[in-house]
C-alpha cells in the first residue's frame, strides 16, 4: 500500500526522501511524488509510474533544494493511477500540501460541502478533499495547522497516515495516524517520517511509532509534540530502539529480494527457534505461551484468522494443533470472519497470523474477537506493528524484514512458531509421548540444514521453469500437511508470474479438476514418503493416464514417483508434520524462476501491496 516519507532538519531533504521512497517500493505502488519547501515556496513533482520515473522528471522540473519535504508512493484506491491523482496534493490556496496513506470513507459528503463553499478539485482522490477540509477549518476558525488537522480529522471516517505542512510555517510538519502505520525517526535536531523505519535507519536508531488516533506536531530543532486526536490530551511518547540494520533491507548481491529471502530461510528458521527450542533440556520456552498457559489448556477450540500466505500457514497449523495437541482448530479468512457475526465462546483462543502486522482485515478480525471476549494471540514478524500491539499476547517470528511482496520466509517462520506452540501445548496436555516429543524437537532442530539442502535444487528447478514458463495454467496437488503447501505454491506462481494456478487436495482432483488435465497441463504433486504416500502415487497414476505433465516433489531417494513423473525434485526426509518447511522451498524457486524468465517485476508484482492496510 502507499508509502510515506518526510524530513525536517538541517540536511537536504530531497536525497533522503528519494532514497526513502525507493526503500518503500516493496509496499506496492503505481505512482510517486515529492513536495519540497525551497525557502520560499513549495515545489512539487509527481508522476504515474516508478520512483525512478519520478527522479528523472523531478530533477528536470523543480529545484531539489530545501530541508523540509514530503514524498509518497501511491497505491490507487480513489481514482485511477495517473499524474494528477498522485500525491502530494496541494490545498486550493497552494499553502498546504499533504501525503496520505489510507481511505477517507466519507470523502464524498465532505467534498459536496466543500464544493458548495467554492473549493475546486483537480483530482479524483479522497486526499485532496482532506487537505481542503484542513484549509477550510484554518480559514473559518482562524487556527493554526496542528489544530486544524485535529478538527478536520475528527470529521473524517476512515483510515489514514498523513503528513502535512504549511508554506507559511516551514518549521513544522503535522502527522497523524488511524489504521495506517507511521513512524517518526528522532535524530539530532532533525526528524524523519515514514511508513516504516527502513527509510531512516542509517540516520537514527530511535523511533516513535504513533498509535491509532494520535497526531504529532514535529518542529524543526525542537521536540515532537504528540496528542490524542479526539480529546487533545498530551501523550508521553515511547521511544523505541530499532533492531533492524541496513544490510537486512538491501539485496546483498541477489538479483531480487524474493530470491534473497528464499535463501535466507535456513537462518530465519534458526532465528525463530533460537532461545525457544532448548534441545539439551528437551523444552520449549515461549514467554507468550507460558504466561497464558491456562487459557491455552482450557481452550475448547482455536480459531486462526489471517489472510493470504499467512492463512496458508494457519492451515498447516490446523493439522499440527489437531494432530499433536488434540485441540480443534478452525482457520478463517480474516476478511470473512470480521463480517460474519461469528460464534465465539469464552474458552476460545484466537490466533492471528500476519507478517506485516498491519493487514486491515486481520486487525479488524482481532478487534471483533476481542469485543466478544476472546483471548487473542498474535504471530507477527514486524516488531511493534499494529497487530502485535493489538493482541493480548504473542510470539514474533524473527524472520527479519521481508521486502519481496511474495511472502517466502514469513511462511516458513510462521509454521515454525506455530509448530513450537503446538509441541509446547501437546507436552503440557500430555497428548504426545515423551519419545515422540523429543523426536519432534530433534527433527525441528535439523530443519535449517535440511532447508539448506532443499535449496540445492535451485539450478534444476530453473531448468523445469524454462520448460513450463509459457503455459497458461498450472495445477498444484498435495494431501494432509502438504495440501496448504499446494495452495501456497499456486499463490506464489499467480502473484509474481500472472499464470493461472490452482491448489487442490490431491484426492479431490477426481471431483472436478481432473477434467482440466491434458498433455498441456503441468501438475505439481507433493508426494513425500511420510503421510499418504501410496494414495498420492495413485493420484499421480490417474494424472499420468490423462497425459498430464507431472512435476513431483519427493523425498530423497524416492524411485516410484520418478518412474511416473516427468520431473522429480527431491527434498530431505523429515517428519510429516515438518515436511511443509521443506516441500515449500522448490515451489518458491519454481515461481521465482518462471517470473524472472517472463521478465515480470518479481519483487513488486502488479496490483499487489506488501501490507494491505485497506479493506
Ligand atoms: O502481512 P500479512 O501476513 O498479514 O499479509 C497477508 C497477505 O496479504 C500476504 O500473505 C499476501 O497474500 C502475500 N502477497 C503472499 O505472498
Amino acid at each position: 500500500m502507499c508509502g510515506i516519507v518526510g524530513y525536517i532538519g538541517h540536511r537536504e531533504a530531497y536525497p533522503i526522501i528519494l532514497k526513502g521512497l525507493k526503500r518503500l517500493e516493496y509496499r506496492g505502488y503505481d505512482s510517486a511524488g515529492i513536495a519540497l519547501y525551497d525557502g520560499n515556496d513549495i515545489k512539487l513533482s509527481k508522476t504515474k509510474g516508478k520512483v525512478a520515473d519520478l527522479e528523472e522528471r523531478l530533477e528536470k522540473e523543480i529545484s531539489t533544494k530545501g530541508s523540509l519535504g514530503i514524498g509518497h508512493t501511491r497505491w490507487a484506491t480513489h481514482g485511477v493511477p495517473n499524474d494528477v491523482n498522485s500525491h502530494p496534493h496541494f490545498s486550493n490556496s497552494g499553502n498546504l500540501v499533504i501525503i496520505h496513506n489510507g481511505i477517507i470513507e466519507n470523502y464524498d459528503s465532505l467534498k459536496k460541502e466543500l464544493l458548495k463553499r467554492g473549493y475546486i478539485f483537480n483530482s479524483d482522490t479522497d486526499t485532496e478533499v482532506l487537505i481542503n477540509l484542513i484549509e477550510d477549518v484554518m480559514k473559518q476558525d482562524g487556527i493554526k495547522l496542528g489544530k486544524a488537522v485535529q478538527v478536520a480529522l475528527n470529521q473524517v471516517v476512515g483510515a489514514y497516515a498523513i503528513a502535512v505542512f504549511d508554506k507559511n510555517k516551514p518549521n513544522e510538519i503535522v502527522v497523524a495516524r488511524l489504521g495506517s502505520p507511521l513512524a517518526i525517526g528522532i535524530g539530532d535536531d532533525e526528524f524523519f517520517i515514514a511508513s516504516d523505519a527502513s527509510p531512516f535507519i542509517e540516520y537514527t536508531k530511535n523511533a516513535i511509532y504513533l498509535e491509532d488516533e494520535e497526531m504529532a506536531i514535529i518542529r524543526r530543532d525542537k521536540e515532537v509534540n504528540i496528542r490524542k486526536i479526539k480529546d487533545d490530551s498530551l501523550v508521553d511518547p515511547y521511544m523505541q530502539e530499532l533492531q533492524i540494520n541496513l544490510e537486512q533491507i538491501e539485496k546483498g548481491g541477489y538479483d531480487h529480494f524474493m530470491l534473497k529471502e528464499i535463501f535466507e530461510q535456513p537462518r530465519a528458521i534458526l532465528d525463530t527457534f533460537r532461545g525457544r527450542l532448548l534441545i539439551d533440556k528437551a523444552i520449549i520456552k515461549m514467554a507468550g505461551i507460558e504466561d497464558n498457559m491456562k487459557k491455552f489448556l482450557n481452550a475448547d477450540r482455536i480459531i486462526i484468522v489471517a489472510c493470504g500466505t499467512s492463512w496458508h500457514a494457519g492451515l498447516v497449523a490446523e493439522y499440527i494443533f489437531e494432530d499433536l495437541a488434540r485441540i480443534p482448530v478452525e482457520v478463517e479468512y480474516a476478511s470473512e470472519f470480521r463480517y460474519r457475526n461469528p460464534v465465539i465462546k469464552e474458552n476460545d483462543v484466537v490466533i492471528a497470523i500476519s507478517q506485516s502486522g498491519e493487514t486491515a482485515d486481520t486487525l479488524a478480525a482481532i478487534k471483533l474477537a476481542k469485543s466478544k471476549g476472546a483471548f487473542v494471540f498474535g504471530v507477527c514478524n514486524v516488531v511493534g506493528s499494529s497487530i502485535a500491539r493489538e493482541t493480548d499476547a504473542g510470539a514474533y517470528t524473527h524472520a527479519g524484514p521481508e521486502i519481496g511482496v511474495a511472502s517466502t520466509k514469513a511462511f516458513t517462520t510462521q509454521i515454525t512458531v506455530l509448530t513450537l506452540i503446538a509441541l509446547r501445548l501437546a507436552r503440557a496436555k500430555g497428548t504426545i509421548s515423551s519419545s515422540d516429543y523429543r523426536h519432534h524437537l530433534i527433527e525441528l532442530e535439523l530443519i535449517p540444514e535440511k532447508v539448506e539442502k532443499a535449496l540445492k535444487s535451485d539450478a534444476y528447478v530453473k531448468t523445469i521453469a524454462a520448460i513450463y514458463k509459457d503455459v497458461k495454467n498450472f495445477l498444484y496437488l498435495g494431501r494432509g500437511y502438504n495440501f496448504p503447501v499446494a495452495l501456497e505454491g499456486a499463490l506464489k506462481l499467480k502473484e509474481i508470474s500472472y499464470i493461472h494456478a490452482e491448489g487442490y487436495p490431491a484426492a479431490e482432483m477426481k471431483h472436478g479438476p481432473i477434467a482440466l488435465i491434458d498433455e498441456n497441463m503441468p501438475i505439481v504433486v507433493i508426494a513425500t514418503k511420510k503421510g499418504h504416500y501410496e494414495k498420492v502415487v495413485s493420484n499421480i497414476q490417474e494424472i499420468k493416464s490423462r497425459k498430464g505433465k507431472i512435476i513431483g516433489i519427493v523425498t530423497e531417494g524416492d524411485y516410484s514417483v520418478r518412474e511416473l513423473a516427468d520431473h522429480v525434485i527431491e527434498v530431505p526426509d523429515t517428519l510429516e508434520s515438518l515436511s511443509p518447511l521443506l516441500t515449500t522451498i522448490p515451489l518458491q524457486l519454481l515461481s521465482y524462476h518462471i517470473a524472472v524468465m517472463l521478465e515480470k517485476n518479481v519483487d513488486q508484482p502488479r496490483n499487489l501491496a506488501k501490507s494491505v492496510t485497506v479493506e
